[in-house]
């Protein structure tokens, strides 16, 4: 299978890849900054399968070696199908990690989560020595939830109880995320539910309040994190 309908393949939370030119023009920038022995943490969601791919074809052509942390098994399997040597958290830390972003606000501040990995994402920003954010400017924003909610990943048997806890810290609009073309709620890599949650206002406490609910694994808030943002115009 090319490695486009693999690509296509696998944006299943996503019908086409948006901006497409523009992420690829960021996705080359991210790969020719690559190392001989780096050890790379890669995100989830289009512009890392592009940034993958000029990886890929770094390694091939000029025998560069580095290793990929993935962030989700989906990633995993396309290093595997494109070559890319992989390793694990509990063996490495991560030189750099890559990911895109569904909003990012002047301060740097995220919203990330629509592929539903943003605990494994998280983790892999924390654990980096340094973080690039690779987006095109259509993701730019005044004030985060703009145009998407904050996902929040929780756990199954606490569903009830943290919808009531999301209302009470001033959730506007909670939605269980439906499963992709099937009747059901998607679940993640961990076998928890992903509530998309609206909020009025998005303050820098916010992100801990959510974290502090019992049954809430993480959420796609990500504020006051030492990124760098790649813009592709
Ligand atoms: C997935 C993410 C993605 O990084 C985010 O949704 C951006 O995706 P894309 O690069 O396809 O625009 O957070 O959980």
């Amino acid at each position: 299978m090319k490695w486009e309908n693999q690509l296509i393949n696998h944006l299943q939370w996503s019908d086409t890849i948006i901006n497409r030119e523009n992420k690829e023009r960021v996705a080359r920038e991210m790969a020719a900054m690559a190392k001989d022995g780096d050890i790379i943490g890669a995100g989830s969601g289009s512009t890392v399968y592009l940034t993958l791919f000029e990886l890929s074809k770094r390694i091939h052509k000029e025998k560069l070696h580095l290793e990929v942390i993935p962030a989700s098994q989906e990633i995993s399997i396309t290093c595997v199908q494109l070559g890319i040597p992989q390793t694990t958290l509990w063996e490495k830390r991560p030189d750099w990690t890559f990911d895109g972003a569904d909003e990012v606000d002047s301060d740097h501040n995220l919203i990330k989560g629509r592929g539903g990995a943003m605990f494994k994402e998280k983790l892999l920003i924390k654990s980096s020595v340094k973080t690039f954010i690779l987006i095109d400017s259509s993701k730019l924003v005044n004030s985060l939830g703009s145009h998407f909610p904050i996902p929040v990943e929780v756990f199954p048997a606490a569903l009830s109880y943290v919808e009531h806890e999301l209302q009470k810290i001033g959730a506007s609009e909670i939605a269980l995320r439906p499963a992709h073309g099937k009747d059901g709620a998607i679940l993640t890599e961990s076998g928890n539910f992903i509530l998309d949650t609206h909020f009025n206002y998005i303050d820098a406490s916010l992100e801990q309040q959510l974290k502090s609910i019992t049954g809430v694994i993480e959420s796609g808030l990500f504020i006051g994190y030492d990124v760098n943002v790649i813009v592709s115009p």
